[in-house]
């Protein structure tokens, strides 16, 4: 189970990474073009938090499950700094969507978005880089 579970939470990165650079491209593009808000542009901005709701509850569940010994030779400080760096980057995609909602402007839609999924992907880059032993 703990097995499944960890192979999915390793592979749904990917998919979050993936949003959330092309998210990051299109709204900076829009932004700094002037453009006009596209059904895409709110299809990604829905799906992009989306993903990382998954990816957190596919983390708590693992974490939950899986006894500390299990974690790859990772300590327990390692994961907790993951945990809450990604909480944190949850935190920021969703209170900046929610702002995109409420804009009034393509323009503000744009640079709301842009902020939110860059602070959003610059923390997930770092937790996933952290935890795989990329960056200390
Ligand atoms: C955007 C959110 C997240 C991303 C992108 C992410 C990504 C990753 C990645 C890439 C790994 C390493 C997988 C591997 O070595 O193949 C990992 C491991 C792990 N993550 Fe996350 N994670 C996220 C959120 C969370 C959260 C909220 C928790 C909750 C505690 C969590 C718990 C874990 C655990 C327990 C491991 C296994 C550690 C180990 O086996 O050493 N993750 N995560």
């Amino acid at each position: 189970m703990q097995t499944i579970l960890f192979q999915a939470h390793s592979g749904w990165r990917y998919i979050v990474l993936a949003l959330l650079i092309i998210a990051i491209i299109k709204y900076v593009i829009g932004w700094l073009t002037k453009g006009k808000w596209s059904n895409l542009d709110q299809i990604l901005g829905t799906a992009t938090p989306i993903s990382i709701d998954i990816q957190v509850l596919l983390g708590l569940v693992l974490w939950i499950s899986a006894p500390a010994a299990w974690f790859h030779g990772r300590g327990t400080v390692n994961v907790w700094e993951h945990m809450v760096t990604m909480l944190l980057a949850l935190g920021a995609a969703h209170a900046f969507w929610s702002r995109v909602k409420k804009s009034n402007t393509d323009a503000d839609k744009f640079r709301n978005g842009a902020i939110g999924f860059i602070v959003a992907g610059v923390l997930v880059a770092i937790g996933v880089a952290r935890i795989t032993g990329y960056m200390g």
